[in-house]
């Protein structure tokens, strides 16, 4: 370590992940999350036993992620942290804990949105990546979020489009629900989507206005359509798992590729950035290497480590805002409800 290099603490607790990590510079010394699994009995994420699972959690997140990255806590340089969007409760714990933290060591705080993190994660340096070029559009895709945001610079950016109602990992995770699938049933159903026949049976492709996304009606469809065919034939979820996987999968794919090309036609950019969990979805993937064969896109999808909740993508903001000397005071707060 040189003693001009920037040495950030990062914290995030923006949902179900408590997660800390330590970068030094734009490189990442330890990325540790602890996912909470706790939710996996009631189908989906519990706030309240969210809150208390952070305050379990964050001591020894934090202490692992220190002792992986070989600093002491007198070298760091600053601490990040998730001010918002989240769950109020979960993010209490992470803005609270840094506080103190940053007063306790006399440095720097500096407050991240989450949703910026997940698109500047793409600059985290990992042996001379390729990074997006400015002006890119970045498509993030969770179990919490569906946006696609033109970014100009780093702290540039626009929300073109985004989620009417649920997101699409939600939209995932629901119609996996119906199947009987386990929670989080995403890479439950994209794994068996990946047997099946992506035609068998078909679903509605909402009509929204302009860049916007809609996925409620999708597994609300899907409820009526099993409910149909079980009245008919009460084994025809099992006769037909693979297909439709495959369908449901195929539909939600459809949906958010009209829109991200429908966005590139608009803006003429096709410098294409995608984040969030969903992102490793086979079907989004194989359509986006089409896209860059068919239609000269550049596409870019960080390492699965960075593109699901992480506090690598909060530290690398942290970097990028200790280089603009961006801090925050003591009285910063969360916010549930906090747009780019
Ligand atoms: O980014 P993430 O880890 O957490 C947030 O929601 O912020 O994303 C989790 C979401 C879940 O809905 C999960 O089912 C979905 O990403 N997911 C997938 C796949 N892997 C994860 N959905 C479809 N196909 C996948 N392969
Ligand atoms: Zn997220």
């Amino acid at each position: 370590m040189k003693t001009k290099d920037v040495i950030i603490l990062a914290i995030e607790s923006s949902c179900d992940d408590t997660a800390a990590a330590v970068l030094c510079n734009d490189r990442v010394l330890s990325n540790v999350v602890a996912t909470q699994e706790i939710h996996e009995a009631y189908g989906g994420v519990v706030p309240e036993l969210a809150s208390r699972a952070h305050q379990q959690n964050i001591v020894p997140v934090i202490h692992q992620a220190l002792k992986q990255a070989g600093v002491e806590k007198n070298e760091l340089s600053a601490i990040a942290f998730t001010k918002g969007p989240g769950l109020m409760g979960s993010l209490l714990v992470g803005t609270s804990f840094a506080k103190s933290l940053a007063m306790g060591l006399n440095i720097p705080l500096i407050e991240v949105n989450h949703m910026q993190a997940h698109i500047l994660a793409h600059f985290i340096e990992e042996d001379n990546n390729k990074k997006p070029q400015f002006p890119f559009l970045a498509l993030t895709i969770s179990g919490g979020h569906t946006q696609i945001v033109k970014v100009n610079g780093f702290f540039e950016m626009e929300v073109i489009g985004q989620t009417q109602d649920d997101a699409v990992g939600e939209a995932f995770d629901k119609s996996a629900k119906i199947l009987g699938l386990p929670y989080p049933g995403g890479p439950v159903l994209d794994k068996l989507a990946q047997q099946g026949n992506p035609r068998a049976f078909e679903f509605p492709i909402p009509k929204v206005g302009g860049l916007d996304f809609s996925f409620s009606g999708l597994k609300t469809a899907v409820l009526y359509f099993v409910q149909r065919e079980t009245g008919k034939d009460p084994e025809f979820i099992e006769k037909n798992l693979n297909d439709i996987c495959a369908s449901v999968q195929y539909t939600i794919v459809q949906i958010l590729m009209k829109k991200l090309k429908k966005a590139v036609k608009e803006t003429g950019i096709r410098e294409i950035a995608v984040g969030g969990g969903v992102s490793a979805n086979s079907g989004i993937r194989k359509s986006l290497t089409d896209a860059r064969n068919n239609l000269g896109w550049k596409t870019y999808i960080p390492k699965f480590e960075y593109t699901t909740d992480n506090a690598a993508m909060i530290g690398i903001v942290g970097y990028l805002k200790y280089l603009e000397g961006d801090f925050a005071d003591q009285r910063v707060a969360a916010k549930a409800r906090y747009s780019i």
